[in-house]
């Protein structure tokens, strides 16, 4: 919705909202709920006897490094295949975190000195700091009301040097995939995706991660399915799996007698009782996303009638996740107030949160750019390339006007049904004000 659009429905709400305004709690009416609305970590509240057979199995067999097992015995090896499978593509590699991932796409992808990949400005930490560290120079494009990389802020970034874009899907919400690959095939780029906070959400009826060259997963604590840590790449290319299965075991391909020249590979291995766990999680996937999304579409529907209602932009609603269900409002202070608002009423709300706004993080503007002389940097593109709020005001002001009521896979309905109360009654009141 444009800004006009917005004011012209603001000003239906206030009228509606005179109506029949229940008394906010803010403002000394009853709350809608006593106990706060809250969830824990989604994967870990499935965790059952499934994953303890998988830990027992594992000390029982006195062999948890992967390759003691055969490939069909090994735990991490089935994860992959499965893994493969639910993700639509043709390998799988289990590595130890999203960012040993991440650092192992960027050697599989071969990005290194002198080549650029364009990142959202609103992302994690390791999607920047795993491009520097390869020696290569990150360029952040502005992201939109999806909270992902905007498509429309990618085409003026690509220089020569542009190797690969970064499309992440933040919080539970895919990126606009179609129009960022049609870029990246006009311009001869390879499409890294980032599925860490959207772990088996779907664009257009395509797994996350099954669309672009080659595609990572955290699987840390607070994604989807879990083991503490862990990480996932996957990929259809040959090439591009074979450097990342040898980056991530010291250079060796112990499967396969070595057909590539040779690169340096480091140790990211996924240990037995990690692939244990998260092969007993994968299992449990589509059920935890399938509870969390019908929590969700609850509460979407819910509201669906709420006047002015601004949603956080969704390129395809089937397949979010439903992490949170976000609402916009025209300004920094109003968000603010519904945040207080909702926090009264028992149902809190948060900022979109999880990553940072990395073009402003200090230490990214001035002690690896200034202080540290790390090549990239030192280059006269590096040079030149402006870091700061200059380079993502849209980025920073779409951040400041929204906020969620986070999603959990295990609320009841009632808990749900008061989400939908909450919002119906405090919205309006907000951006009628
Ligand atoms: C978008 C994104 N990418 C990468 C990572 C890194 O994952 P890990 O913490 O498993 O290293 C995270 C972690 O939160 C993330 O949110």
């Amino acid at each position: 919705m444009d800004r006009r659009a917005f004011l012209a429905t603001a000003a239906a709400a206030s009228l509606a909202s005179a109506e029949a305004a229940p008394q906010l709690a803010v403002n000394g009416g009853a709350p809608v709920r006593s106990q706060p609305l809250g969830t824990a970590n989604w994967g870990p509240l499935y965790y059952d006897d499934k994953e303890q057979t998988q830990l027992s199995d594992v000390l029982r067999s006195r062999k948890p490094f992967r390759f003691a097992n055969s490939l069909e015995q090994s735990k991490v090896a089935i994860f992959e295949n499965e893994y493969a499978a639910r993700m639509q593509t043709k390998y799988a590699l289990a590595v130890t975190s999203g960012t040993a991932a991440l650092h192992t796409a960027m050697a599989a992808l071969e990005v290194g000195p002198g080549d650029e990949v364009i990142i959202p400005a609103w992302t994690w930490y390791s999607c920047y700091a795993t491009v520097i560290q390869v020696g290569a120079l990150p360029v952040f494009a502005e992201i939109d009301e999806s909270f992902n990389i905007d498509p429309a802020d990618i085409e003026h970034r690509i220089t020569p040097q542009t190797k690969v874009i970064m499309a992440v899907h933040l919080q539970g919400n895919p990126a606009g995939m179609d129009p960022i690959l049609a870029i990246a095939h006009k311009h001869g780029l390879k499409v890294l995706e980032d599925c860490s906070q959207s772990v088996g959400a779907s664009y257009k009826g395509r797994p996350l991660g099954s669309m672009g060259d080659i595609a990572i997963y955290s699987l840390q604590q607070s994604k989807t399915i879990t083991a503490g840590e862990g990480g996932a790449l996957v990929t259809n290319d040959p090439y591009l799996f074979e450097r990342a299965v040898r980056f991530h075991d010291v250079t060796v391909r112990r499967d396969f007698p070595a057909k590539l020249h040779y690169m340096p590979g480091l140790n990211y291995r996924m240990n037995e009782f990690t692939g244990g766990v998260l092969l007993a999680q994968l299992r449990k996937l589509d059920t935890i996303i399938a509870d969390v999304r019908r929590n969700a579409r609850h509460v979407y529907s819910g509201i669906r009638d709420v006047p002015a209602l601004h949603l956080r932009h969704l390129p395809d609603p089937e397949g979010e996740l439903g992490t949170g269900i976000f609402l916009g409002f025209r300004s920094s202070a109003e968000r603010q107030r519904y945040a207080a608002a909702m926090k009264a009423e028992g149902v809190p709300v948060a900022g979109p949160a999880g990553s940072v706004v990395l073009p402003v993080v200090p230490e990214i503007e001035q002690k690896v750019t200034v202080t540290l002389r790390w090549p990239s940097f030192a280059s006269e593109r590096g040079q030149s390339i402006r870091y700061g709020r200059e380079c993502c005001p849209r980025t920073l002001d779409i951040l400041s006007r929204f906020a969620g009521v986070m999603m959990g896979p295990k609320y009841t309905e009632r808990d749900t049904e008061d989400a939908v109360t909450a919002i119906r009654k405090v919205y309006p009141a907000i951006v009628s004000a």
